[in-house]
């Protein structure tokens, strides 16, 4: 869990970066950022959410047939859980589910063990906590002979850069044993002004969303950010295939955050850095999954808008050389 504290101290080290000042993206997500969240996954030029549900909803049969009973399942980042239910009800048709979702807020919680509750064979359990610790938690509650399927959906992932998102799967595989699977989802690469347009909207619900971060700052941390001083910018970053987000100052100001006993002055047009969304080729997945323990065993890919949903089963530990 991230407490104050540490949201202080990500700030005070984030902005006093030499080169490029950033803000880690996990704090876009309080209440009012979660909720900003779900709007843009309704937003027409966001196709990712609606991709990974369709994959689930046409492919869960298939996907759980990799998986031998009995299930236990946990998602990391559940959000509403939307997506999830239809591979919930899929497998709640073949036996009695457990689902335990895990995430860092409690609104977003809330909202998938109600959306969920209806599934009536599923025992649901929500842990709000980091990823690695509820999956830590998770582990040690499976009984011998249960399979853990565990979700990582949303292209979350992408968050990652392409050597941390390597380190993370290792992680995840540390806690699975062989046999057990992990569901990557993972948005595709695509023309550029798509991409673009997937994370600056004419709406402006996704500029919205990257502005909270400074008023969240403000309200916790006692900043002093004008917002209407800054301008949210999405860029494509080529070489290592992403879309970023970026806070762009309008003019030359100072701003202070009192709890940090933080002070600075940010030029005219340098940019707050706050989210990386990596994007990704179908090519690419099995060998991150070779490289952290998993074989890649299917991958279904959607017709409309370039995404993947990859299942990753966990290998026996690799004979060391
Ligand atoms: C929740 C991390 C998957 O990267 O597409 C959406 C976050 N940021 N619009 C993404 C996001 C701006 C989203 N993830």
């Amino acid at each position: 869990m991230q407490t104050l504290l540490d949201f202080t101290r990500s700030v005070r080290d984030g902005l006093s970066k030499p080169r490029q000042r950033e803000l880690p993206s996990i704090y876009l997500y309080d209440e009012i950022g979660s909720a900003l969240f779900e709007a843009i996954t309704f937003l027409p030029e966001y196709g990712l959410t609606r991709a990974d549900e369709r994959l689930l909803r046409q492919y869960a049969p298939a996907i759980i047939e990799h998986l031998p009973p009995p299930v236990l399942v946990t998602e990391l980042g559940s959000g509403s859980g939307r997506k999830t239910r239809w591979l919930l009800e899929t497998l709640a048709r073949r036996e009695p589910v457990s689902y335990y979702p895990i995430d860092i807020s409690p609104s977003a919680l809330a909202k998938c063990e109600l959306e969920l509750a209806g599934l009536g064979a599923a025992s649901i359990v929500g842990l709000e906590t980091s990823y690695l610790e509820g999956l830590r938690n998770v582990a040690s509650r499976r009984r011998p002979g249960q399979t853990l399927l565990v979700l990582f959906l949303g292209s979350t992932i992408g968050n990652f850069d392409r050597p941390a998102a390597d380190v993370f799967l290792r992680e995840i595989r540390q806690c699975l044993q062989p046999g057990d699977a992990l569901l990557l989802a993972t948005d595709l690469e695509k023309p550029m002004a798509q991409m673009l347009l997937a994370y600056d909207d004419p709406a402006g619900v996704t500029a919205a969303f990257n502005l909270n971060l400074l008023a969240r700052i403000n309200r916790e941390l006692g900043g002093d950010f004008v917002l209407r001083n800054f301008a949210h910018e999405a860029r494509y970053h080529k070489r290592q295939r992403r879309v970023e987000m970026h806070l762009r100052s309008k003019r030359r100001q100072s701003v202070s955050i009192r709890e940090a006993e933080f002070t600075c002055t940010l030029r005219k047009d340098e940019t707050i850095w706050t989210e990386a969304c990596h994007k990704y080729r179908v090519e690419e997945i099995p060998g991150m999954a070779a490289r952290a323990g998993f074989v890649c065993e299917a991958q279904w890919v959607d017709s409309e808008w370039p995404f993947a949903e990859n299942l990753l089963i966990a290998a026996p530990p690799a004979a060391t050389s």
